[in-house]
């Protein structure tokens, strides 16, 4: 049973809407296994541009089901554009395909409010949150205050738990932050349409994706977000609340660790982040400049303009073992075309020592240097190239150095944003 766990490699943003829209060209199955609305997955077929925030990129592909997996935290209001949006752009025929995980958390109008207030309480230490609620989402499943999609099944059930949290929440809004409490019976009528509207998705999807695995079908498990943002795993505090690795994936899709895995990197050909915390190859000048504007680097949930800098390798040999990466693929090779040297960051520098291993502590980010292999850039446009020895010779010398590097096959390279814009090297299935 062929399955594919499809994770970023560095802080989110790496083209992962794409590849997975590219890779479930061949599948039957896509589970999205964490996150929220804070994700932005674009997708361009046929020069038109679909961004997804919740659903499945491999929605795109007819006939593939697609899975909101559990793991995952829902804001109905925002499922319920991007449904009208399939609707109003002729793919009305998807909509049976779409599963929504009973055991997935809901994000509720107080989570956004909190999101808020608390990344205000923190001021300089704020974390740069899209915004969207995630975090106090997460932080309610693991204080056992969440409300299920389950419960939008059972409006009584709903009732009871709303009227509980709710007191609680505003006994926290009135007393810890003097603002004024939400209105349940507002909430709890937004919440009945809600349940109305969702409740032909709302399923137990573990018997529809334990079919597919007895049937030998294509898996892809769709991770957002990216490794260094890992609640466990990342650049902590300055991470996501969910589990952007694969294993968190596996969780996130109601997967054990099965054989037969291909776990999929998907890494830029440069590094980016939004949101505030450490980055060591930033580049603060007009390099990183160039990069966010020839890489419309800019973010698709909240517009905000990316930090930008060269491709971080310790970060990537970090997520190639953490994700026990099989192969890994790099997305806009065609952004660096243009410049005439492109670095390569093999090590930092922190302190008086040299690093192959990320650091922990908070202060040795803070100092870490990148230490560079520069390599010869390549003037040209490669965005038509289709084969890979078509490549420029300087282009290739980068997959290569790359691949030496983390010593796994770079099996797909993307060179624009259109689903033809794609060099396969080696199948994933
Ligand atoms: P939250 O996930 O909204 O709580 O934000 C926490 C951190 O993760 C912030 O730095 C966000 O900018 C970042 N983040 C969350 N989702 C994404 C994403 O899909 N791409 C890139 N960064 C993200």
């Amino acid at each position: 049973m062929p399955l594919a766990i499809i994770s970023g490699t560095h802080w989110g943003d790496e083209g992962k809407g794409k590849m997975v829209d590219f890779i479930s060209q061949k599948a039957n199955m896509v589970i999205r296994a964490q996150g929220g609305s804070n994700a932005g997955h674009t997708v361009v077929v046929e020069a038109k541009k679909y961004v997804f925030h919740l659903i499945p990129s491999g929605i795109l592909h007819p006939g593939i089901k697609c899975i909101l997996g559990d793991g995952m935290v829902i804001d109905p209001a925002d499922l319920l554009q991007e449904i009208q949006f399939l609707r109003d752009n002729g793919w009305e025929e998807s909509l049976p395909r779409l599963f929504i995980s009973e055991k997935a958390h809901l994000v509720m109008p107080y989570h956004r409010l909190f999101d808020q207030l608390q990344e205000s309480f923190r001021q300089s230490s704020r974390i740069g949150t899209t915004g969207r609620g995630i975090g106090p989402a997460y932080e309610d499943k693991v204080a056992r205050w969440g409300i299920r999609a389950v419960d939008l099944l059972n409006l009584d059930t709903f009732k009871k738990k709303l009227q509980l949290v709710l007191n609680y929440k505003n006994a926290i809004l009135e007393k810890v932050f003097q603002k004024p409490p939400l209105s349940f019976k507002e909430v709890f009528e937004q919440f009945e349409k809600y349940s109305d509207q969702l409740k032909p998705y709302i399923v137990n999807t573990l018997p529809i994706i334990y079919d597919a695995l007895a049937s030998h079908q294509n898996l892809v498990v769709e991770g957002a977000q990216g490794t260094m943002l890992d609640l466990d795993h990342g650049t902590y505090p300055y991470v996501t609340s969910s589990h952007p690795v694969a294993a968190g994936s596996l969780l996130g899709a109601s997967l054990g660790p099965l054989s037969n895995i291909q776990s999929v990197g998907i890494c830029k050909a440069y590094t980016s982040r939004v949101g505030e915390g450490p980055f060591p190859t930033e580049c603060l000048d007009q390099t990183g400049e160039t990069l966010r504007e020839q890489g419309g680097e800019y973010g698709s949930t909240t517009g905000r303009p990316r930090r930008c800098g060269w491709l971080d390798g310790v970060v990537l040999k970090y997520a190639t073992r953490i994700n026990a990466l099989t192969s890994l693929v790099i997305t806009k090779l065609d952004v660096l075309g243009g410049f005439s040297k492109i670095f390569f960051c093999t090590h930092y520098r922190i302190g008086n020592q040299v690093a192959s291993e990320l650091p922990t502590d908070p202060f040795d980010w803070e100092i870490a240097q990148p230490v560079y292999q520069e390599l010869e850039g390549w003037e040209s446009d490669i965005s038509k190239i289709q084969f890979y020895n078509d490549l420029p010779r300087a282009t290739r010398d980068y997959i290569e150095l790359i691949e030496d590097f983390i010593e796994i096959p770079v099996a797909i390279l993307s060179v624009g944003q259109d689903r033809s814009s794609t060099i396969v090297r080696k199948e994933i299935f």
